[in-house]
Order: C-alpha cells, then sequence, then structure tokens
C-alpha cells in the first residue's frame, strides 16, 4: 500500500547528487507509487509510427496495470485507448502486435470501430445507447514518427520537447523507416536503475567492449576529461555537420530531456562490431554515412540514437519493484532490403550484446541495493545525467505526495 507519508520522509532525505534511498529501488509499495506518480501522468515513450503503417494496425502495451492499445485509424491517424472493454471489462487485444479491421472483446464480443466507438453489443436491450460506451481514450504525441503516449486526464505540455529534437531528428526521417529487428529482455532490476545505467558511460570501459569500438564514452562536446585527441576529433566533425546544416550542440532539456548529436571515434560509422556500416541505404537524404549519432532521451522511460544508417529505440516499462522489461527496436530505410543493404545480425549484435551486458550489471547493482548496509551514494562528476533524473524523479514524487498540511507538520 502506498504510504504518502513515508515517501515524504525519504524524499526529505534525499541528498541531492546521490543515489536514491533504499526504498525507492526495492519496495513494492513505491512501485505503485511510480506507476500512479509517474507511468499514468507522463508522455512514454510508446512505439514508432510505421510499425503501424496500415488502418486497423496496432501494438500493444502494458503501464503498470493498464493494458493499452495504439492503432492506425481508417483516416490514417493514430489513436490510443484503454485495452479494456466496456462492458465487464476484459482485456480486448491479446497480441502484442496485429492488424484487425475491428476491434472485438473475446468475451461478449462488443465490436468497437477503430475511432473507438461502440459499434454492435450483441443481445443488448433495444434501447441500449452504444454512444455512452466507446473505448476510453488516451492522449498520443508523433513527433517525426515516433509516438508518445499519455495516460494522464490533461498530459503535460510536450511542445518544448517537440520543438526541441526536431531539427536534430528530423533529418534522419524517421517516419520513413522500417523495423528490421525488434527484442524484448526482462531485466531482474528496478526500472530506475535501468535508466540511471542508461545515463552514464562511467561502466562503459570495463563492461562494453563492442560498444566502444564506435562509441565515445564522452557525453559532451567540451566534456573535461576528453583528451586532445577527442577535442580534434569533435572540432572537426562539427565543422561538417554545421556545412551540412545538421544541429549538434547540446539542447537545453533541463532535467527532462537531451538531445546532442556526437561523433564516433574516427573511423567509425555505425554500431557494428568492425565500426563500418550497419545499412548501405542511408536514412533520409543522407549521403554522408559518417554522422556520428543524434543521442536523446525523455524522462521517464527511453533512449535512443539516430545515425546515418539506422536507428535505435530503447523502450523501458517496470513489471515490478525488481523486474523491467526493456525492448529495442532497430529501424532502418523503409526501402532497404534484407540481405542486401543489411543483415540482421550485423545490425543488431553490437546492442544485443550491449543490453545484456547492461541488463547484468542493473540486476547486480538491484541485489547489492538490497543489502542492510546499503546508503546513498555519491554519483562521479561524468554521472550528472543522473543527478538530473533522480531530479526530475523526485520532482514527480513531490508532486505525487504533496506537501503536508501545517496541523500534520506540527503533529509530527
Ligand atoms: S467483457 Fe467485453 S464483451 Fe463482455
Ligand atoms: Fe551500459
Amino acid at each position: 500500500m502506498i504510504d504518502r507519508d513515508h515517501i515524504r520522509r525519504l524524499l526529505t532525505e534525499r541528498r541531492e547528487g546521490f543515489s536514491l534511498p533504499q526504498a525507492f529501488y526495492v519496495d513494492e509499495a513505491m512501485h505503485e507509487a511510480d506507476i500512479k506518480a509517474v507511468f499514468e501522468t507522463e508522455w512514454l515513450f510508446a512505439c514508432s509510427a510505421c510499425e503501424i503503417p496500415k488502418p486497423g494496425d496496432y501494438v500493444t502495451l502494458e503501464i503498470g496495470t493498464n493494458p493499452v492499445v495504439i492503432l492506425r485509424d481508417r483516416d490514417g491517424g493514430i489513436r490510443a485507448f484503454h485495452n479494456s472493454c466496456r462492458h465487464r471489462g476484459s482485456r480486448i487485444c491479446a497480441k502484442a502486435k496485429g492488424r484487425a479491421t475491428r476491434l472485438v472483446c473475446p468475451y461478449h464480443q462488443w465490436v468497437y470501430e477503430l475511432d473507438g466507438s461502440l459499434l454492435n453489443a450483441r443481445q443488448m436491450p433495444a434501447d441500449f445507447d452504444r454512444g455512452g460506451y466507446g473505448l476510453k481514450p488516451a492522449h498520443v504525441e508523433v513527433i517525426c514518427g515516433i509516438v508518445y503516449l499519455c495516460l494522464a486526464e490533461t498530459p503535460p505540455d510536450i511542445t518544448r520537447f517537440r520543438q526541441a529534437v526536431t531539427p536534430y531528428i528530423a533529418p534522419h526521417m524517421p517516419d520513413r523507416t522500417k523495423v528490421a529487428f525488434e527484442k524484448t529482455i526482462i531485466e531482474e532490476a528496478n526500472w530506475k536503475l535501468v535508466i540511471e545505467n542508461n545515463r552514464e558511460c562511467y561502466h562503459c570501459a570495463a563492461n562494453h567492449p563492442e560498444l566502444l569500438v564506435s562509441l565515445v564514452e564522452f557525453a559532451l562536446p567540451d566534456d573535461p576529461l576528453g583528451p586532445a585527441q577527442f577535442q580534434e576529433l569533435i572540432a572537426r566533425k562539427t565543422a561538417k555537420w554545421d556545412d551540412l546544416g545538421l544541429p549538434h550542440q547540446p539542447a537545453d532539456g533541463g532535467n527532462e530531456f537531451r538531445c546532442i548529436r556526437l561523433p564516433f571515434h574516427e573511423g567509425a560509422l555505425s554500431f557494428t562490431m568492425d565500426g563500418g556500416s550497419a545499412c548501405n541505404k542511408l536514412l533520409g537524404d543522407f549521403t554522408d554515412p559518417d554522422l556520428g549519432s543524434v543521442r536523446m532521451f525523455r524522462a521517464p522511460n527511453n533512449w535512443n540514437h539516430f545515425l546515418a544508417d539506422h536507428i535505435i529505440h530503447f523502450r523501458v516499462l517496470p513489471l515490478s519493484a525488481g523486474r523491467t522489461a526493456l525492448r529495442t527496436t532497430w529501424l532502418v530505410h523503409e526501402d532497404a532490403v534484407e540481405g542486401v543493404d543489411y543483415d540482421i545480425k550485423r545490425l543488431t549484435e553490437v546492442w544485443t550484446a550491449t543490453d545484456a551486458q547492461d541488463a547484468e550489471l542493473a540486476a547486480v547493482n538491484h541485489i547489492g541495493i538490497r543489502s542492510m548496509a546499503y546508503r546513498p551514494g555519491p554519483y562521479s562528476p561524468s554521472e550528472f545525467m543522473l543527478t538530473h533524473f533522480t531530479n526530475w524523479y523526485a520532482g514527480k514524487m513531490q508532486n505525487f505526495v504533496g506537501t503536508p498540511s501545517p496541523m500534520r507538520i506540527a503533529a509530527e
């Protein structure tokens, strides 16, 4: 059960720049609070529009206890609905993805149109008002072909994010891609540890040999830890990107989001075992395969890389305090041909290995945090994005629990 007073006390104990108090990572009640405070209120990365190209195409996902279906309607629009029948609540779409001309509940076969309206409810009285029993919609926002979902009645404003990231990602034309491969793994760790692990590369050198063939560990162009060689690389690549009109300076996303273009190691073009291209057909109108990658993320649940030849999306959804689903999706140009332009193994092996290494690190992190000896520890300067994330998270939790009334404070 959620204990708001307990959460308030933990937030008071929390030190900025330190990992969170233990309960935030391990308590099942805190998992429930996270779902209510974060996942039922925020914009979440859901999927790519290219996963549902035709009317009736749908994908499903679960946000805590909320099954949701996202579909393409008859007019080509993207809509989201709670995947819960208005008769007696049964989940309607069971598959992870599919195509349907209409949504039919498996229990008593109520039939819904792709706009969510109830079309048919058999054996109900002649005067039954179907108009009052359409599927409950959820908010959807599509940014350059990337689908964000929000379950809140009144969603937060996503305009600033949209405006800030569009110039970085639009040239990669994510809306003209297709899914080459997707994979979901279950991590034995709290979702915040999965995110924290992603937001730093302090751990990369000792754990990610495949990733570091291409990826530069530094997160900022003026990273004080970057050697002169890195500064020289940055100067050369950014001059080229300026000529190509590709933005690269870090966008000001505060604690909420990040968007930046950074180079790969000299000579590396993509996330492959040898650093060479993963797909011969480049995205959008690109002719230069050497564009590094746009690294983008938005709290709370994802990160992305946009390269010259492919895009990777990572989606994090909590299953319980100690279990998290991570879905990785590799996108290539919509006209790229498997076996001709790209090979699935070559395209996916670096991040398949990296995801598995990160899953192990997060799981081991979670085990150690359960110890009676655990105390929040200090982030290194290179972990500044963890400070952003935990500050963002603490803000969401503070909004959720509110401040106690003065009488209550006096009593405490
Ligand atoms: S619960 Fe869906 S038709 Fe009865
Ligand atoms: Fe990692």
